[in-house]
């Protein structure tokens, strides 16, 4: 008797269980969408994001650092001062600097040559601001990544070896989670589908309104390095670029919907 009402303890904790699970089946997205609707409602109109926006123009127009310069005439691959649908465009190679670079490290290549700052004068969050600046400006725009010029193909192969790449502690790499485990949670989250699912990609940077932050894809990538718990690559560095260049040119043809707003 004592047995039986264990186990049926046991089967009824486990249906409950079930029951909780089922009613988490939700698509991160649209959870994402309810809750910017909410956001909305709440606030009058204003998101975080467009406040992390206005701060990033504000500091983008100024006249800052030795040089006393704006960084309106820095090129993002229009040409100098135009903004315009550049982030479905990066990472890709530039000239000036004989480098590929994604969005923030084109910010710091600026920040550098323009306004004549140290890279140690750089803080992250004001990159982190003209990131989001920027990306207002491309907003609904298609991501056009097409790595062409050998550097690009070079940094591509590099993104495309480390997002399969198992290593660490866990013998684990991003394709770990984001293919083999797509659809299966990470507490309440279930993987995305990073390569087959456009959206992923075109979603950054991003607000997450779960830790109330700010992302760009640096911070998600090094993220994901604690994840396998192994050493994040530094921020601006070739690791980053390359896995962004891998994923933004799998995304090919999906529209951005930025600043994001994820979970
Ligand atoms: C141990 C599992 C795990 C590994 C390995 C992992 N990630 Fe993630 N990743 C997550 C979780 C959890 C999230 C948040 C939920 C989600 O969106 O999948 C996430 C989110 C992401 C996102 C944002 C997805 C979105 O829809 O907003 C990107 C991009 C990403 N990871 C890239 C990577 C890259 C690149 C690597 C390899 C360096 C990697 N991840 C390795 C667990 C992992």
């Amino acid at each position: 008797m004592g047995r039986f009402w264990r186990l049926a303890g046991v089967i009824l904790l486990a249906l409950v269980g079930l029951l909780a699970l089922a009613q988490e089946e939700v698509d991160p997205f649209e959870e994402a969408q309810k809750q910017k609707q909410q956001l909305l409602e709440l606030s009058g109109g204003i998101l975080p994001t467009d406040l992390i926006a206005a701060q990033g123009e504000e500091l983008f127009k100024a006249k800052r650092g030795p040089k006393n310069a704006s960084l309106e005439a820095c090129d993002f691959g229009r040409g100098p001062g135009r903004l315009e649908g550049v982030v479905g465009r990066l990472p890709r190679y530039f000239f000036d600097t004989r480098k590929v670079e994604d969005l923030d490290s084109r910010i710091r290549s600026c920040m550098i040559n323009l306004q004549g700052l140290r890279p140690d004068q750089i803080r992250r969050n004001e990159v982190v601001a003209i990131a989001f600046y920027i990306a207002s400006l491309s907003n609904g725009q298609p991501m056009t990544v097409r790595p062409l010029m050998p550097q690009e193909k070079r940094l591509y192969e590099l993104g495309e070896k480390l997002f399969y790449l198992r290593a660490g502690p866990r013998d684990m790499g991003c394709a770990s989670c984001h293919v083999t485990y797509v659809g299966r949670r990470a507490g309440v989250l279930p993987y995305s589908d990073i390569l087959g699912d456009k959206r992923v990609a075109s979603h950054w940077p991003a607000f997450r309104y779960s830790n109330d932050q700010a992302w760009t894809m640096a911070d998600r990538i090094r993220a994901c390095y604690s994840n396998l718990s192994m050493p994040a690559p530094d921020f601006y560095s070739e690791p980053i670029i390359a896995l962004t260049l891998f994923m933004n040119a799998k995304a090919y043809g999906g529209k951005m919907d930025l600043p994001g707003f994820i979970r």
